[in-house]
């Protein structure tokens, strides 16, 4: 996974919780790279997935609201130099369908090492639109999370409901139905 999730992931907890429980979750999660991450470099998910429990463990809050509430942030710090990409999009459905074919595809332009998931759509008859999440690293809470900030920037009533189940090579499947209105 590249450095800049790990840092926008460092910024998330110490703007919520501020830097002793960093520091705190740094120390008992103890990261092979140390805790210093460049945003262009490359580590291990890992080191994400203990910082997460660890940080879990001391404040009480369960890993996936943390993995939830990390996405949103992680969408509006994503988003806020890239403001030509809302412009482009005029709502949350043609952002979320741009996403895997657009978005994804320039940041493995510029990342050629990173680790992204599948994110296909489809727009259903009845309005909604499903967006279906599959990846080995089993982040649907933070896609779930990146969904909502998604929401948030655009504004307007959104319900999302949420599917999960792995397939046939355990890899965590969940489809999502956006509904406007
Ligand atoms: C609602 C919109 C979005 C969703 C649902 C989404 C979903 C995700 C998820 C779940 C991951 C984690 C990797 C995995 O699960 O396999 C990821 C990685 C990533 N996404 Fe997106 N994304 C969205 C928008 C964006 C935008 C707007 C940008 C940048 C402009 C972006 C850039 C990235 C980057 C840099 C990574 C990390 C790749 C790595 O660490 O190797 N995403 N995305």
């Amino acid at each position: 996974m590249k450095g800049i999730v790990f840092n926008e992931f460092i910024e998330f907890v110490e703007s919520a919780q501020g830097i002793i429980a960093v520091d705190a979750m740094i120390s008992a999660a103890n990261p092979a790279s140390g805790g210093a991450y460049t945003a262009a470099g490359y580590y291990d998910f890992q080191e994400l997935v203990s910082m997460v429990v660890a940080l879990s463990a001391r404040c009480g809050t369960p890993v996936p609201d943390l993995v939830r509430g990390f996405g949103e942030y992680l969408f509006g710090k994503l988003v806020a130099t890239r403001s030509e990409l809302l412009r482009a999009m005029p709502d949350v459905y043609t952002f979320l369908e741009s996403i895997e074919g657009q978005i994804h595809v320039e940041v493995r332009r510029i990342y050629p090492d990173a680790d992204l998931p599948k994110l296909e759509t489809e727009r259903r008859s009845d309005g909604s639109l499903l967006l279906r999440y599959r990846s080995r690293r089993h982040l649907a809470d933070l896609a779930e999370g990146m969904i909502a900030g998604c929401i948030a920037h655009y504004g307007g009533e959104y319900t999302v409901s949420r599917q999960d189940f792995l397939d046939e090579e355990q890899v965590q499947v969940a489809e999502f139905t956006i509904c406007h209105g």
